[in-house]
């Protein structure tokens, strides 16, 4: 079996999940799953890390951006080599007021908001390319993990491109309303014409797609959202027979009802099946990740 699944999580919204979705698999693929699970943060906006932690966890990293994934672009933009994965991963996140970890085996590359200044910076400078700069950075490290999720900005400019590159699969979270269906068409273009732009580069044999979509906040009262979820289906079938999507792409079950709880959670700093076991959030997760794995490891392994 393929060891590690390093999956990006990704869409040029915001607000339509990702975070969530990084944060609440990650924790049940540990938990349940006794996978060995790293969450990497890359979006300036720490979200993923705050999420996890609280800020007394992270205070040599707020004031010490080299150790957070930063260092990994820095490296690059410098040519120096001085990112050091054991001093930045956070193991056993979220960590309880007195200091013992609630799950032990879900680990955490946290983010700096100085990533903000390296991405216009990051360009083709020395052998690697600008959009290898992760995958020369973490290849090594990420070996002992079975799973790496990538919570990635909502955008796709050169720290995303990372991602894409690095990962071996992609998921893109989504919000069923109407506005989604054209940015999925679009994002779906982008993922392809990058192919296209890496495809002269050595460094990593793969061609990863879009793998799967996961339904955020999903209501159902009413047919609205069901309507919009048939329509993402169909637009889904076009998009494999234009090859821009993974042949085996699918929407995963269950959707993700909208939970107060999962709301909640981010502020307390722990993933819903920590803060809340019995609601509806962590069920729906519990199930959704139970599909995650068999949609990883079974179908897009075998297709
Ligand atoms: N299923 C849900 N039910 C209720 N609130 C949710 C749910 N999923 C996400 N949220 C909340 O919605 C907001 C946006 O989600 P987030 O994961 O941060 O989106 P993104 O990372 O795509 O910007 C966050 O405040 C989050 O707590
Ligand atoms: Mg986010």
């Amino acid at each position: 079996m393929k060891k590690p699944w390093i999956v990006a999580f990704i869409n040029f919204k915001g607000g339509v999940g990702k975070t969530a979705n990084v944060v609440n698999i990650g924790a049940c693929l540990a938990k349940y799953h006794r996978k060995k699970v790293l969450i990497v943060d890359i979006d300036a906006q720490c979200n993923a890390t705050f999420w996890l932690l609280k800020r007394r966890h992270l205070s040599k990293r707020l004031e010490d951006p080299s150790l957070t994934v930063y260092q990994v672009f820095a490296d690059h933009i410098s040519g120096t080599r001085s990112f050091d994965f054991n001093s930045a991963v956070i193991r056993g996140v979220p960590i309880s007021d007195e200091g013992f970890p609630y799950i032990s085996h879900l680990d955490l590359l946290p983010s700096s908001i100085s990533l903000m200044e390296t991405e216009e910076r990051l360009s083709g400078l020395h052998d690697t390319p600008y959009y290898a700069a992760m995958f020369e950075g973490l290849k090594d490290a990420v070996k002992e993990y079975d799973y790496v999720l990538i919570d990635c900005p909502p955008n796709i400019y050169n720290i995303s491109k990372n991602a894409l590159y690095f990962a071996d699969a992609y998921v893109v979270p989504y919000l069923p309303d109407f506005l989604s269906l054209s940015g999925f068409r679009l994002f779906s273009k982008m993922v392809k014409s990058f192919q296209y732009q890496v495809s002269g580069y050595q460094g990593r044999k793969l061609n990863p797609r879009i793998v799967a979509v996961i339904i955020n906040r999903y209501h159902s009262i009413g047919n609205v959202f069901d309507q919009s979820i048939n329509e993402l289906k169909l637009e889904m079938r076009n998009l494999k027979t234009q090859k821009l999507i993974h042949q085996c792409a699918a929407v995963l079950t269950p959707y993700i009802r909208d939970c107060v709880k999962i709301a909640e959670c981010s502020n307390l700093h722990q993933p819903v099946i920590i803060y809340s076991e019995k609601s509806i959030g962590s069920y729906d997760y519990f199930k959704l990740t139970d599909s995650f794995i068999n949609h990883i490891e079974e179908v897009i392994w075998a297709c």
